[in-house]
């Protein structure tokens, strides 16, 4: 039985119904237990109950201060132990993205599962294309980007779900040795954001890191969020996240969906 965490969540239920479409023995988790998932709050550990899982997808929880994150998976992994879970599937960050502000955590989850006695195999997700457009601010007609020229290999949910979900699948179908240790670059082909905006037809205006530091103070998020975003600006600036690898075709048979598109799509979602 594979059990996947996280489908109240956008990525954590596009796995699980890739899952289901493959015909697998699978179930979600979610805080809440709605619709039928296994209710599962990592910050209560208590309530994780993992008995019966031999895959575990663990789709990395939330967007919260480092100590929160990382509390939250030692509480899976330990349950995972106790429960004996054969092998742990774990959505991290790309490589490159060593630089943004939310890196540590998922670092520090990678270590932990390579000191601890389960298989594993670690999918190093790229940030995702709808992000990148939704970072695209509206100002007037115009949109607004702090990207300047850099570049981001942004890659669809959609993708990293179904590529998740055929990782999974294999080692639950007793193919695990092929994914097993496998770390897994799980990123798209670069865009700009000079590109988005000739897809969705609005001029593109550049702003400095600091106005667009100066907007995110202003717009009552929570307090790590801006740090957070402008960690992504800058390493997309300066050229950190643009890498390529052949890992997501390769695991999905097939070149990865238009990100472009993806992130157009998410700047004509905000249009005024
Ligand atoms: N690659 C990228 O560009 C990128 C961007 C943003 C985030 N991420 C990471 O990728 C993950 C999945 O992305 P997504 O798009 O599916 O995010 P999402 O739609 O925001 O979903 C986040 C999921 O985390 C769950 N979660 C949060 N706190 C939890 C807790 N204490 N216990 C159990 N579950 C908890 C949420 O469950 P509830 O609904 O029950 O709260 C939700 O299902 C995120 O959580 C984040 O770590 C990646």
């Amino acid at each position: 039985m594979i059990l996947v965490t996280g489908t109240t969540g956008r990525l954590g239920r596009a796995i699980l119904n890739h899952l289901t479409e493959r015909g697998a023995s699978v179930v979600g988790s979610s805080r809440s237990g709605a619709g039928g998932t296994r209710a599962i709050d990592f910050d209560r550990p208590e309530t994780i109950s993992l008995d019966g899982i031999d895959t575990l997808v663990l789709v990395s929880a939330g967007e919260a201060e480092d100590d929160v994150v990382i509390a939250r998976h030692e509480a899976v992994i330990a349950a995972a132990e106790r429960a004996g879970v054969t092998h742990i599937v774990y959505t991290s960050l790309a490589g490159e993205g060593d630089h943004l502000a939310f890196a540590l955590a998922h670092r520090w989850t990678e270590r932990r599962l390579g000191q601890g006695a389960i298989p594993w195999t670690i999918l190093r997700n790229g940030l995702y294309a709808d992000l990148f457009g939704s970072l695209l601010q509206w100002s007037g007609p115009e949109l607004t980007s702090a990207f300047g020229d850099g570049a981001l290999s942004a890659v669809t949910r959609e993708d990293l779900a179904e590529a998740a979900a055929v990782v999974a699948e294999q080692v639950e179908s007793a193919s695990a040795a092929a994914h097993t240790g496998r770390v897994y670059e799980l990123v798209g082909t670069p865009i700009t954001a000079h590109e988005v905006a000739a897809r969705v037809g609005a001029p593109l205006v550049e702003i400095s890191l600091e106005d667009r530091r100066r907007q995110l103070n202003a717009a009552g998020l929570k307090p790590f969020q801006p740090a957070m975003l402008m960690s992504i600006h800058t390493a997309v600036a300066h050229g950190f996240l643009a890498g390529t690898s052949p890992d997501l075709a390769t695991l999905l048979g097939r070149p990865p969906r238009d990100a472009l598109e993806a992130a157009a799509d998410a700047a004509r979602a905000s249009a005024p």
